[in-house]
Parts: structure tokens; C-alpha cells; sequence
């Protein structure tokens, strides 16, 4: 059922790297913030695509093996699931190439301690607890290897990821004028601006930690928990509502054509439409999206191995590339 991708190197003259932590399942904020990008992008074949699960990245906060492995093989299965194109992307686990770890080391060793401490990531969870491990604190510089080892030109993720893709812009800067050479390219990163932060049932950013998310695939009856009690005003079906102010519209116009938003937004501002309503068009039209999707990703989870071999024979792929790219560089900083 899998086909094999075959090496886009000759035809594309571009490259596209993506990377997604393995660190619970995906909601409709991944999806619509990344996730969607990332697979229409990739889909369209005019890249020499690779997308990841981040696991060594996943590493950072989880502790627990079984999780860690379950959730790789779910981001996996998500990505198929919602129509990945296995012909035109490599789509592998991180840790399938361990040659970024090393390359990481190299850079880590070209960049100061004050560099990293400018990270957001690092500045935030410093803040919420005062140990943050070594593996956090270098995180920007794994996720520049990450990019930088297959010559990615385009990097598509959500806006919070910006500043990484600026520490791999400057790692690029360090890494040629100190070695004299021109190996690496800048790596540009693609966010969709008009999506922005996707809110939760409760209005606040939509994600795991405040567990306010709606899962893709999870159980009909989760779904409609989550989504019959996403939080509204007090406003009466009558009222005349703004949609822009409104949770409820603010999830359902992603899954919308322009047309169906305009009708909908109309909906809203004339009065008449409850919130009841809303919900339960919400929910079908999530129902309707998860169609035929759903059953691929249960279909797909019930037989782990064959995803585990999907995956270890793309990983195989990808390490070619990186391993191609090491010899270079190990020359060039004299380790061979
Ligand atoms: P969570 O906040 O649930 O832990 P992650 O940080 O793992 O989610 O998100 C993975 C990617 O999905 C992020 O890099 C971001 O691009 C995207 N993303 C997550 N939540 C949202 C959201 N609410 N709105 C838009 N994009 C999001
Ligand atoms: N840090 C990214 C996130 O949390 C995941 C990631 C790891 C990534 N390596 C990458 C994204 C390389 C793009 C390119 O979402």
C-alpha cells in the first residue's frame, strides 16, 4: 500500500524541510497551524521534501519510552491519514539520523552561551522553572542541523517558530566564515499569517498544555464533549453577534471554502443564529472532515510494524543525504 519515494534530487531544484514533535496527539491547532502547510506544500511536488518527527527534540520533556514510540508512529499515521503524498515526501523519524546530532555538536561549539539564552523557548521555560536542561537550552541548534544537513531552502512552521528558523539563519553565517567556505544556504521559513493562533474551546491559544484542544482523531464522543462546550457570552440566539469575537466561528471557518465563510460570518451578524446551532454545524462539518481520515489513521495504528518499516526504510533514505552532507563537512573542520 505504501510506494516508495523515489529522490526528487534531479527534479526539484529546491529543498523543504519540516519537523513535528511527537509529544501527544495532534490537535486541529497543529494541523491547521503546520501540519495542513506543510502537507500541501510538500504535496505539490515542486520540492525535494523531508518531514520529520522531531523525536531526539521530543526528548527534551518526555520521559517516557512507550510514550515517546506511540506518539512518533501517531504523527506518522496522522500525516498519511490526512494525505501526505508518499511519492513526493520522505517522511521519517528524527532520530533515523543520528548524523544531525553530530553536526549539532559541531555548531555548538561556533555559538555562545548569550546566543542561546536570547531563545524564547529557553526565556520561557526559564521562567516557569528555573532548571531548564542542557538539551532545551540547544534546541535551536538540533533544529538548524535539522534543516541545514538535507540544504533546506524552505522551512514551513507556525509562527512560533520563527526565531528558530533566525538562529539557523545566523548558525549558517558562523558556520561559513569560520570554516571560509560557502556549504550552507539560508533556509527561509514559511508561516501562514492569515491563520495566526488558532484559539481552544476556552478561547485561550488552542494546545496540549492547557488542555483546551480538539484532537483529529479522537473518539466521536470526546469530539462533541469538546466541541458542545467551547466557551461562548451569554448572548441569545436572536442577537445580532460579532463572529470575530466568537470561539465557536473562530474553529469552524478553517474547515471553510471563502464562500461557506462569508455565509456563515453572515450567519453570525444578522441575529437568529444560537449558539447550540453553531456547535452542532460545527460539529458535523468536523465530522465530515474526519471522514474516510479517521478510519485511515485507526486502519493505519492497528498494524504498528508496518509503519515502524515505513518508516526505518524513509529514515535509511534521509541518512544517505545527511551522511553524503557529513563527509563534507568532517573534512572541512578537519575531524578526517
Ligand atoms: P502544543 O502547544 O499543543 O504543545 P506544539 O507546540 O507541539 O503544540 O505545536 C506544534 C506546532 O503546531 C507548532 O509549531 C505550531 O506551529 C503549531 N500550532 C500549535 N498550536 C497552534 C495554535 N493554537 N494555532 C496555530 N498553530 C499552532
Ligand atoms: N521545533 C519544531 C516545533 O516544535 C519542530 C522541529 C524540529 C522543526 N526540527 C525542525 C520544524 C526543523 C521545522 C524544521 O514545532
Amino acid at each position: 500500500m505504501f510506494n516508495s519515494f523515489k529522490s526528487r534530487r534531479n527534479i526539484c531544484e529546491k529543498v523543504l524541510v519540516s519537523g513535528i514533535k511527537p509529544t501527544g496527539n495532534i490537535h486541529f491547532g497543529n494541523y491547521f497551524g503546520a501540519m495542513k502547510q506543510n502537507i500541501n506544500i510538500a504535496n505539490g511536488g515542486e520540492y525535494e521534501s523531508y518531514i520529520f518527527i522531531a523525536d531526539y527534540h521530543a526528548l527534551t520533556t518526555e520521559r517516557n519510552a512507550d510514550n515517546l514510540r506511540k506518539q512518533s508512529l501517531e504523527i506518522a499515521a496522522t500525516y498519511i491519514a490526512c494525505g501526505l503524498d508518499l511519492n513526493k515526501v520522505i517522511l521519517f523519524k528524527q532520530s533515523s539520523v543520528p548524523q544531525v546530532t553530530e553536526l549539532t555538536w559541531i555548531f555548538n561549539n561556533l555559538i555562545t552561551m548569550p546566543f542561546l539564552m536570547r531563545a524564547h523557548a529557553f526565556k520561557d521555560s526559564e521562567a516557569k522553572n528555573s532548571e531548564v536542561n542542557v538539551g532545551l537550552f540547544d534546541y535551536p541548534v538540533l533544529m538548524a542541523a535539522d534543516i541545514l544537513i538535507y540544504g533546506g531552502d524552505l522551512v514551513p512552521v507556525g509562527q512560533d517558530q520563527k526565531q528558530h528558523i533566525e538562529y539557523a539563519r545566523d548558525i549558517v553565517g558562523f558556520y561559513n566564515r569560520a570554516y571560509n567556505v560557502e556549504e550552507f544556504k539560508l533556509p527561509k521559513e514559511l508561516i501562514q499569517k492569515e491563520i495566526g493562533s488558532i484559539p481552544g474551546i476556552d478561547g485561550q491559544k488552542m494546545s496540549k498544555s492547557y488542555n483546551n484542544h480538539i484532537e483529529l482523531f479522537c473518539s466521536n464522543e470526546d469530539l462533541k464533549k469538546r466541541v458542545m462546550s467551547i466557551v461562548t457570552d451569554s448572548a441569545n440566539p436572536e442577537d445580532k453577534k460579532n463572529p470575530d469575537e466568537n470561539n465557536i466561528y473562530k474553529i469552524h471557518r478553517l474547515f471553510l471554502s471563502e464562500d461557506e465563510d462569508m455565509k456563515l460570518r453572515a450567519k453570525y451578524s444578522n441575529g437568529g443564529y444560537g449558539y447550540k446551532e453553531a456547535k452542532e454545524n460545527l460539529l458535523k462539518v468536523i465530522m465530515k472532515w474526519r471522514e474516510g481520515k479517521k478510519e485511515k489513521f485507526d486502519d493505519l495504528m492497528s498494524d504498528e510494524n508496518k509503519l515502524v518499516k515505513l518508516l526505518e526504510k524513509n529514515g535509511n533514505l534521509a541518512r544517505e543525504v545527511a551522511e553524503k552532507k557529513m563527509e563534507i563537512i568532517r573534512k572541512q573542520v578537519g575531524l578526517v
